[in-house]
């Protein structure tokens, strides 16, 4: 399976094509706007998430209610563009004004500079519409259908916050994935910990009242991933890399570990690797999931657990200095309007996007064409593992 967007922020319309998606799987309008929605909430986002609630149109792929096998075509509109119609406008326009409101002036940790180089534009926006964390909105969307997959193969993907701003969450003591997700659903910052949680919010609102942004840590734990799902045979097969380069994809996400992670570097080995264990009911199991899932770039049959690091949101109200790209002054970039902390949200955009690398690979082994096949060959592996 695979996908590809397009679309800008203030455009008409995003896009999202996603090819391979099997026959036979029940997907309609409201599996993907529910995950919209989960996207769109969050303490310390802006207005544009107040005034515009995301809804998609199917337009491809899927005849009465289920997938035909032919490539899904998702559409979102951006409703704000009823007032970027000028500046957006696809066809050429010879309102003068409007072509000299051009973007000169780079945000420091944006794609403005490097993009403007890259593609040789002097009118940023070109570079900022596409740059802008507004298409993980379709990835999303993506990440919706995949998570319809998994489910009908009974995996289950559930994101969290554990950390804002250097608040860290302290207990996670939830005892199903399922309550963690009820509990982390109903917190504004999507944390299990409500005290944390707290803390996180004035840390939020501290930093909006000073102009700043901060950034934090979300974690998603995949949870039925058959073992042996990946491979260990070439470095674009191993699915553990494919995690770590969707999560590191996501707009600001600078890190990535799995399990213990980078915790792993100052354990002796004997405190670090999962001993193996064998009971009759069980088959093959782990005394500890230290790694997060993966050996080898292959499934263990634990949990995925795997972490993203995303820095501060580059947009400030509190000036950093740059450079005006037309008259080379030095000035200090500020701005009227952004979010101060987008964490909560983005920790959707991971659950999708690791949704999507794990159904892609259960897709690829178990059948790919048939929802129906995939299923059985699925519960075939398992029984499998479990009689080895
Ligand atoms: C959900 C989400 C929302 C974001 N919102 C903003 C925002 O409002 N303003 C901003 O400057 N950056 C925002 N970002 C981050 C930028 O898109 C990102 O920093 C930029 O594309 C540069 O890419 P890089 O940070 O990955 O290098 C957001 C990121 C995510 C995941």
């Amino acid at each position: 399976m695979r996908y590809l967007t397009a679309g800008e922020s203030h455009g008409p319309q995003l896009t999202a094509i996603l090819e391979g998606v099997p026959a036979g799987l029940a997907l309609c309008a409201e599996h993907i706007n529910k995950e919209l929605a989960r996207r769109q909430k969050g303490y310390g986002r802006g207005r544009r998430m107040q005034i515009e609630k995301d809804e998609v149109k199917i337009t491809g792929g899927v005849r009465h209610g289920k997938t035909l096998g032919s490539p899904i075509a998702l559409v979102v509109e951006n409703r704000d563009f009823k007032h970027w119609q000028t500046i957006m406008a696809v066809e050429p326009i010879d309102d003068e004004a409007e072509v000299k409101r051009k973007v000169t002036r780079p945000r420091p940790g944006h794609a403005d500079l490097n993009g403007a180089l890259k593609y040789g534009h002097r009118d940023m926006r070109n570079v900022l519409e596409r740059s802008s964390a507004r298409e993980t909105t379709v990835r999303v969307a993506a990440g919706a259908v995949a998570k319809r997959i998994l489910e009908e193969v009974g995996i289950r993907v559930a994101g969290h916050v554990i950390e804002i701003g250097g608040v860290r969450a302290e207990k996670l003591d939830y005892r199903s994935l399922e309550e963690l997700q009820a509990v982390t659903e109903e917190s504004p910052v999507r944390c299990f910990d409500p005290e944390a949680g707290q803390k996180m919010m004035e840390t939020i609102d501290w930093a909006k009242k000073n102009g700043d942004s901060i950034g934090g840590i979300v974690e998603v734990i995949v949870e039925g991933v058959p073992a042996g799902v990946g491979s260990y045979v070439h470095y674009d097969r191993k699915l553990d890399a494919k995690i770590a380069a969707a999560i590191v994809s996501i707009n600001a996400f600078k890190g990535v570990e799995f399990g213990i992670g980078f915790e792993a570097a100052r354990r002796p080995g004997s405190e670090v690797h999962d001993e193996i264990i064998w009971s009759p009911e069980q088959g093959f199991s782990r005394r500890t999931n230290r790694a997060g899932g993966f050996e080898g770039g292959v499934t263990t049959g634990m949990p995925i657990v795997v972490r993203g690091v995303m820095k501060p949101i580059p947009t400030l109200y509190k000036p950093l200095q740059s450079v005006d790209i037309e008259t080379k002054e030095p000035f200090a970039a500020s701005i009227e309007r952004s979010d101060s902390c987008a964490v909560p949200a983005a920790s959707v955009v991971a659950e999708a996007v690791v949704a999507w690398e794990v159904a892609a690979a259960i897709v690829e082994q178990f059948g790919q064409d048939r929802m129906d096949l995939i299923k059985e060959n699925v519960e075939r592996a398992r029984r499998y593992a479990k009689e080895f």
